[in-house]
């Protein structure tokens, strides 16, 4: 090879290696620059939030905005995830406390809640403000007073109206607060006392007009739970402790309703009239069919939520002071 070929080629090699080099700068170039903008945006959330913090006097910020602020930024990689709107109808008995520090502490290990409390009493009361303050979940708090002539006496409160009165105020909130075709979400009603696995709320997520799964402990049975057709896997009938025969053989804890059918049918809500113990049945009628039910929990093979009860405590003694 003649000497001029050579140092050609040792400058060719020369000129590969530096253009190689010129790339690998650009690219990174380009990486970093994006990186900042991304890490400026992260920055700017949290200087938005510091500087909302620190004057939310001036700008009398209410805890639960703050709240709202913190979950933004907490949410920011989950803005796809649809909504759960749980509504929880609450009374005032000695295990109260227990039971909503129960329920909302389940809510905290889930992701994109939006919990609805209503109250069966005149006034709010402090005991579920400050359990709802502490436990800084987002929460829409409202009361609603079941008429006298509903009261129930214990023993019967099993084929007793209970909570229409509470449900009915959230749903009225949901319609009269969100969007139709723009707030997007599923709507379960979350009783108090019941006791919930955390991936009941995944499956809830699912549910694109009315979802259904199976009930623990409910109606003297082990399990209610729909039937479903081998064949074609959806709802063929129920296996339930009460009226199997029923349109909707299904526990107020064992079904979900998105929000946007929700919000399009908005006669739909729990009556008086509505025959003991059809509620859950005459109310998912305005929704759908029984063959337009989705099944979840794995065809509704899995348990994951029970109708547990607390015992009423024996108290014979106040000891004052305290707010248990
Ligand atoms: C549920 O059943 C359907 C049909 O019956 C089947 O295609 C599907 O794979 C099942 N899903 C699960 C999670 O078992």
């Amino acid at each position: 090879m003649k000497l001029s070929d050579r140092l050609y080629s040792f400058y060719a090699g020369i000129k590969m290696k530096k253009l190689g080099m010129y790339f690998i700068t650009i690219c990174s170039i380009i990486v970093i620059w994006k990186l900042t903008v991304i890490e400026s945006g992260v920055d700017r959330l949290q200087i938005l939030r510091e500087a909302l913090d620190l004057h939310k006097e001036e700008l009398q910020l209410s805890q639960q905005q703050l709240i709202l602020l913190e979950h933004l930024e907490a949410n920011r990689d989950q803005k796809s995830v649809p909504t759960i709107y749980a509504i929880t109808p609450t009374y005032y008995r000695y295990v109260q406390k227990a039971e909503l520090t129960r329920i909302s502490q389940t809510l905290k290990l889930v992701p994109n809640v939006h919990w609805i409390v209503v109250e069966d009493a005149e006034e709010k009361t402090n005991l579920v403000r400050n359990l709802i303050l502490e436990s800084k979940l987002i929460v829409t708090h409202l009361n609603a007073k079941t008429p006298p002539f509903e009261k129930f006496k214990d023993k019967e409160r099993w084929k007793k109206h209970r909570g229409v009165e509470q449900r009915n105020a959230a749903l009225t909130w949901l319609r009269n607060n969100l969007h139709l075709n723009i707030d997007k979400g599923v709507v379960y009603f979350m009783d108090d006392d019941n006791t919930y696995n955390i991936k009941l709320f995944q499956e809830i997520r699912k549910v694109k007009k009315v979802g259904v799964w199976p009930v623990g402990l409910v109606g003297g049975l082990n399990v209610e739970t729909p039937i479903l057709d081998s064949a074609t896997g959806k709802v063929k009938g129920y296996r339930s402790g009460w009226k199997p025969n029923r349109p909707f053989a299904i526990d107020m804890a064992g079904f979900a309703i998105n929000l946007d059918l929700m919000l399009a049918k908005p006669n739909a809500m729990f009556s008086y009239t509505m025959e003991k113990g059809l509620q859950e049945s005459e109310f998912l009628s305005y929704f759908t069919t029984k063959e337009e039910l989705e099944p979840l929990a794995d065809n509704c093979t899995k348990v994951y939520v029970w109708h547990t009860r607390t015992e009423k405590p024996n108290v014979n003694g106040v000891v004052e002071g305290f707010e248990v």
